[in-house]
C-alpha cells in the first residue's frame, strides 16, 4: 500500500508558481530522498504534505485517506511527524520540559491529564524513559537553546520518532552539523527508524542520502526533474548538470 500518494500538487505564492503539477507516490516503508536546488520548492512540498500550507491545487491521500484540507494536529494523531530545516524545539525550556510536551501531546484524554496526579506522573514517566532511551537523561535540566547544536537536532528527531509515526518527514537534518554530528543522525535515523516506518528527506548532504534512501526525488524549479534508485540518479546526466553542477 502506498504511505502517500500525491496528484497534481500545485502552489502558488500570490502570482508565484512554486510546485507546478507534481504527482507520486511513496509506498509504505520506503525512504524517498527530495533533492533540489535552493529554491526548488522541497520544503513547500513538505509544507504541503504536513499541512502547514495548503495547495492551490491537487490532491494528498495518506495510506488512502484524502487528507488534502486536513490541519496539521489532525495529521499528527493519524501518524505524520516533521521536523524543520531549523530546529523547532522551545529553547528557553528544558530538555525534559520539551520531551513532556510531547509525551502530554500523545495522550489520549489531554484535558483531564492536566488535572490529575496520575496524568502527570504518567507524562513524566514517559519522558523520563524517552530521554533514557535517547541518552539526554543527564542534560534534562538544560534549556534546550543551550544545548550543542547537534544535540537539539537529536532531540528533535527522537522527539518525532517518540510520537511513534507512519511517516517521518525530514527538512535537511543534517544542515549546520559537523560530520561526526551528521554521521550520528545517519546513525539513529538508521537504527532507530523501523522499516515499517515511510521517510521523506530533504537533503543536500549526499552522504546522508546515499546512506539513508531507496529511492531519490529531484525538485527543480516546481518540477519533478527526475525520480529513481539511488545509482541512476547518481549517474543521471540532467541532474548531475543541474543540481550536482557537473
Ligand atoms: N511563504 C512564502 N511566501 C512567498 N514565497 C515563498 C514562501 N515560501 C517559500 N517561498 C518561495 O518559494 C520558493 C521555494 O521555496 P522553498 O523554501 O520551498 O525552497 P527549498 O527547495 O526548500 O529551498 P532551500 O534548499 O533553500 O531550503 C522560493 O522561491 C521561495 O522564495
Ligand atoms: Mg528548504
Amino acid at each position: 500500500m502506498d504511505a502517500l500518494r500525491v496528484e497534481g500538487l500545485t502552489k502558488y505564492f500570490g502570482g508565484v508558481k512554486v510546485l507546478e503539477d507534481i504527482s507520486f507516490e511513496v509506498p509504505a516503508g520506503e525512504r524517498l530522498a527530495i533533492i533540489g536546488p535552493n529554491g526548488a520548492g522541497k520544503t513547500t512540498l513538505l509544507n504541503l504534505l504536513n499541512g502547514q500550507l495548503e495547495p492551490t491545487g491537487g490532491s494528498i491521500f495518506f495510506f488512502e485517506q484524502d487528507i488534502t484540507r486536513l490541519p496539521t494536529h489532525r495529521r499528527a494523531h493519524i501518524g505524520q511527524a516533521r521536523s524543520f530545516q531549523i530546529p523547532s524545539l522551545f529553547t528557553k525550556l528544558t530538555v525534559l520540559e520539551n520531551t513532556m510536551l510531547v509525551m502530554h501531546g500523545l495522550e489520549r484524554s489531554r484535558l483531564d491529564m492536566v488535572r490529575t496526579a496520575g496524568g502527570y506522573a504518567r507524562v513524566a514517566d514517559r519522558a523520563r524513559s524517552a530521554l533514557e532511551d535517547f541518552g539526554l537523561w543527564d542534560k534534562r535540566d538544560e534549556p534546550v537553546g543551550r544545548l550543542a547544536y547537534g544535540d537539539q537536532r537529536r532531540l528533535e528527531i527522537n522527539l518525532c520518532m517518540a510520537t511513534g509515526p507512519k511517516l517521518l518527514l525530514l527538512d535537511e537534518p543534517t544542515n549546520g552539523l559537523t560530520r561526526e554530528e551528521g554521521v550520528a543522525i545517519i546513525d539513529m535515523i538508521n537504527g532507530r527508524v523501523g522499516a515499517e516506518v515511510t521517510v521523506l528527506l530533504v537533503a543536500h548532504d549526499m552522504h546522508l542520502i546515499f546512506s539513508v534512501a531507496d529511492r531519490v526525488m529531484v525538485l527543480y524549479d516546481g518540477s519533478i526533474l527526475a525520480c529513481d534508485v539511488c545509482e541512476r540518479i547518481r549517474c543521471d546526466d540532467r541532474v548531475r548538470e543541474i543540481y550536482m553542477g557537473v
